[in-house]
C-alpha cells in the first residue's frame, strides 16, 4: 500500500498546536491541504525570531517550495484571505502559483458575518456560543439550504449572480431586521464590489481541486492534511451545541478534501499537556482558581483570531481518550509540556463523577457532561527548564512517568512533544521517526 499521506488534527477544543506540528511535519511532505473550518482557525508558527499566525492558508506554505490546496469543505473568507496573501507577500513569502482554492468550496459573506455577530449579540448568556464571529455558522448554514450559497464556481460561471446577489442580500436584510431590529449595514453595492474584487484577485488560485489533488498523489506527491479547529468542537461529536459547524477531524478529511477515506494511513491528533477552551460550554476538568490564572499567564492562552482568555484546566484523559478512539489517531503530540514546569504538582482528570456515579465514558448528552465533576490524580511537577531537550530520553523523570501516564490512560502513543514554541523546541520519538522516513522513501 501507497504509506504516503499523513493527517494533524486537534483532539480537544482547537488550540492544540496544529500549526506547530504540521510546520515540523512539513518538510516531509509536498502538499498542505486544509479540509475543513474557515477563518476560525488561527494557526501559529514560530522559527527563531519570526511568528506567524495563519487563519485560512495552509500553514504548510511558509516553506518555500511546497503546494497549498483549500479543499472544498473549507469556508473562505475573501477579505481574510486577501490580507493573509498579502501579509505574506511583504515578508517574502509568495503563494501565487503554489496554492489552489477549490471551486467547490463556499465564500464567507459580508453577511455572514454580521448574521454571526447579531446572533451572538442576541442570545442569552445560556445559549450563547461565543463563537469567533468570522461568519463560519452561517455560511455553513447556508451551504446547507443551498439556494443561497455562493461558491467559487458560482463567482467564475454563474450569469446571474449579481441579480441572485441583490435578493439574498434583500432578503438578508429583511431577516436581520425582524430578527433583531436593524439589517447591519448590509447593502447591495459593498457585496457586489467585493465580489468583484474577490474574482479578479482569486482568479488565478481557483481550480478544480478534485482532479488537482488527484494528479499530485498520482504522480508521487506526499499530502499532508491540516485539520482545523479540534474533536471537541466537531459538529457531530464535540459538545454540541457548543461547536463549530464542520467536521473537524479524519472523518471529515475525505468530504473536506475529496478523496477516498483510504487515502490517509497517519491521524496526529495533537493535544496540549493541559485542557483550553475558548468560548462557552461544557469544560469538566476547568480550573477556575489561581491554578487556572497560572496555566493561562504561563503558557499565553489568549486566542490567536479573537484575543479572547481561554479558559484552562488540567489534562482531560476521559475527553482525549474518546477522541482517540473516534478518530483512528495513530500518534499524539503532546503540546506546551513546558508550560507545566515549575509547579508542584500537576493533575490529570482520569474520571468522570456523574451525579455519584464514576465513569470513564465521556457522555455525549451536554447536560450531563455539565453535571459531571472531575477526578483528578495528581504527579509530581517538573522543572521549568525544558527548553534546551531534544530526546524523550532527556525529559526529567517526572516528565516521562506524566506522559506515561497519560499514554496508558488513552491508550496511544505520543510520538512528538512540545518544549517551547519555536519549531526546533521538540521531541520527535525514534519510532515516529522512522514512520516518517518510511513515508518519504514509499
Ligand atoms: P484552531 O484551528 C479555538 C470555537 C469558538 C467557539 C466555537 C464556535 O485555531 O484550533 P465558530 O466561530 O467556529 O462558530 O465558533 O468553536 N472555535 C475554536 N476555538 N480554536 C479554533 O480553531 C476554533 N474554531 C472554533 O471559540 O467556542
Ligand atoms: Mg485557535
Amino acid at each position: 500500500m501507497n504509506k504516503k499521506h499523513l493527517c494533524v488534527f486537534g483532539l480537544g477544543w482547537g488550540d492544540e498546536g496544529k500549526g506547530k506540528i504540521v510546520d515540523l511535519l512539513g518538510g516531509s511532505f509536498d502538499v498542505v491541504t486544509r479540509f475543513n473550518g474557515g477563518a476560525n482557525a488561527g494557526h501559529t508558527i514560530r522559527i527563531g525570531s519570526e511568528r506567524f499566525a495563519l487563519h485560512l492558508i495552509p500553514t504548510g506554505l511558509i516553506r518555500p517550495g511546497m503546494l497549498g490546496m483549500i479543499g472544498p469543505g473549507v469556508v473562505v473568507d475573501p477579505i481574510t484571505l486577501f490580507e493573509e496573501i498579502d501579509q505574506l507577500l511583504e515578508r517574502g513569502i509568495d503563494v501565487a502559483g503554489r496554492l489552489v482554492i477549490s471551486d467547490r468550496a463556499h465564500l464567507v459573506m459580508p453577511y455572514h458575518k454580521i448574521e454571526d455577530k447579531l446572533h451572538e449579540g442576541a442570545a442569552s448568556d445560556k445559549t450563547r456560543i461565543g463563537t469567533t464571529a468570522r461568519g463560519i455558522g452561517p455560511c455553513y448554514a447556508d451551504k446547507a439550504r443551498r439556494s443561497v450559497a455562493v461558491r467559487f464556481c458560482d463567482l467564475l460561471y454563474e450569469d446571474g449572480l449579481p441579480q441572485r446577489i441583490s435578493s439574498i442580500v434583500a432578503g438578508k436584510r429583511a431577516s436581520f431586521q425582524a430578527l433583531f431590529g436593524q439589517h447591519g449595514g448590509l447593502n447591495t453595492e459593498a457585496v457586489l464590489s467585493l465580489l468583484d474584487t474577490a474574482r479578479q484577485r482569486l482568479s488565478p488560485f481557483i481550480a478544480n481541486t478534485t482532479c488537482w489533488l488527484r494528479e499530485q498523489i498520482a504522480t508521487g506527491k506526499r499530502v499532508l492534511f491540516e485539520g482545523a479547529n479540534g474533536l471537541l468542537l466537531d459538529i457531530d461529536h464535540g459538545t454540541y451545541p457548543f461547536v463549530t459547524s464542520s467536521s473537524t477531524g479524519p472523518h471529515g478529511l475525505a468530504a473536506g478534501s475529496g478523496v477516498s477515506p483510504q487515502t490517509v494511513q497517519r491521524f496526529v491528533g495533537t493535544i496540549k499537556a493541559y485542557s483550553t477552551r475558548v468560548g462557552a460550554g461544557p469544560f469538566v476538568s476547568e480550573l477556575t482558581n489561581e491554578m487556572g490564572d497560572a496555566i493561562r499567564k504561563k503558557g499565553h492562552e489568549y486566542g490567536t483570531t479573537t484575543g479572547r482568555p481561554r479558559r484552562c484546566g488540567w489534562f482531560d484523559a476521559v475527553a482525549t481518550r474518546y477522541a482517540v478512539n473516534l478518530t483512528g489517531c495513530t500518534d499524539v503530540a503532546l503540546m506546551h509540556l513546558d508550560t507545566l514546569g515549575g509547579f508542584d504538582h500537576v493533575g490529570i482528570c482520569v474520571s468522570y463523577n456523574i451525579d455519584g456515579e464514576q465513569t470513564n465514558e465521556f457522555p455525549s448528552d451536554p447536560h450531563l457532561l455539565s453535571r459531571a465533576k472531575p477526578v483528578f490524580e495528581y504527579v509530581e511537577g517538573w522543572s521549568d527548564e525544558l527548553a534546551g531537550i531534544r530526546r524523550f530520553e532527556d525529559l526529567p523523570s517526572a516528565t516521562r512517568d506524566y506522559i506515561s501516564r497519560i499514554e496508558s490512560l488513552i491508550e496511544t502513543p505520543i510520538s512528538i512533544a512540545s518544549v517551547g514554541a519555536d519549531r526546533a523546541e521538540t521531541l520527535v520519538h525514534d519510532r515516529f521517526r522512522n514512520i516518517l522516513s518510511e513515508m518519504t522513501n514509499a
